[in-house]
């Protein structure tokens, strides 16, 4: 058997299918790559609306989804937890931390980067924070912009993770930015209480 023939594809799921949910869906639909996608509900309920976005968009139950090797959380900030008790372990799977804990206290992280605060509730899983930046209209356009690709950037204490979902956010048409680290990187990018992160409204908020 050849090398590529043994090397395992992987497999990927969206928890969430509101306005990021979608908007990712969209990304993979164009690029012809299968996805699972997940709420709290029947996937007969969201079927109509994953059909019409493509093919390659399957819905299936929370249940089902999580057993995909890379996991895209797109639900509200609030919700992770919920979604974290679908397994008791998340070893060997990539999160994949789309929320913003806009508006949410930041003393209710306990003094973490929120991605951080997200990765301590998927015991085992390796984290990496990105395309969180992108307003959902925005991330839902095709990436191939003016010439170029749409930056998305991307934060992890795992390297080999974070460059798993870079090579997979090329697939999907975006420019990836690795920022490093969860607690330099990740911060960069957070919404922090009501203010927003320092590397795209660095005007605007005040971290100290
Ligand atoms: N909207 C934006 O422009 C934007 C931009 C960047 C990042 N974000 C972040 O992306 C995340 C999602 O935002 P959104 O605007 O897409 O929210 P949304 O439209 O409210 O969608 C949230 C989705 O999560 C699902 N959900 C809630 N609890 C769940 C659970 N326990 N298990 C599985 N699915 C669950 C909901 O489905 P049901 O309730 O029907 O089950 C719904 O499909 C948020 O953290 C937000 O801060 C949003």
């Amino acid at each position: 058997m050849s090398k590529s023939e043994n090397k395992k594809v992987a497999s990927y799921a969206i928890i969430g299918f509101g306005h990021i949910g979608q908007a990712l869906a969209k990304a993979f639909a164009r690029n012809g790559i299968e996805v699972s996608i997940a709420t709290t509900r029947d996937p007969e309920s969201f079927s109509s609306a994953a059909a019409a976005i493509g093919p390659t968009i399957i819905p299936k139950t929370l249940a089902e989804a999580v057993k995909a090797d890379v996991i895209f959380l797109a639900v509200r900030f609030e919700s992770h937890s919920n979604v974290a008790k679908a397994l008791p372990d998340w070893q060997g799977k990539i999160i994949v931390d789309v929320t913003n804990a806009y508006g949410v206290p930041p003393e209710n992280l306990e003094g973490q980067p929120s991605a951080r605060f997200v990765a301590q509730a998927f015991r085992g899983g390796r984290l990496v924070k990105g395309f969180n930046h992108l307003g959902a209209a925005v991330l839902a356009q095709d990436p191939a912009v003016h010439g170029g690709r749409r930056v998305v950037f991307l934060a992890s204490d795992d390297d080999s993770a974070a460059a798993e979902i870079a090579a997979l956010a090329e697939n999907l048409g975006f420019s990836p930015i690795q920022l490093g680290g969860l607690s330099e990187g990740g911060l960069l990018v957070q919404a922090r209480g009501n203010s927003w992160g320092k590397l795209i409204f660095k005007d605007l908020v005040n971290f100290d």
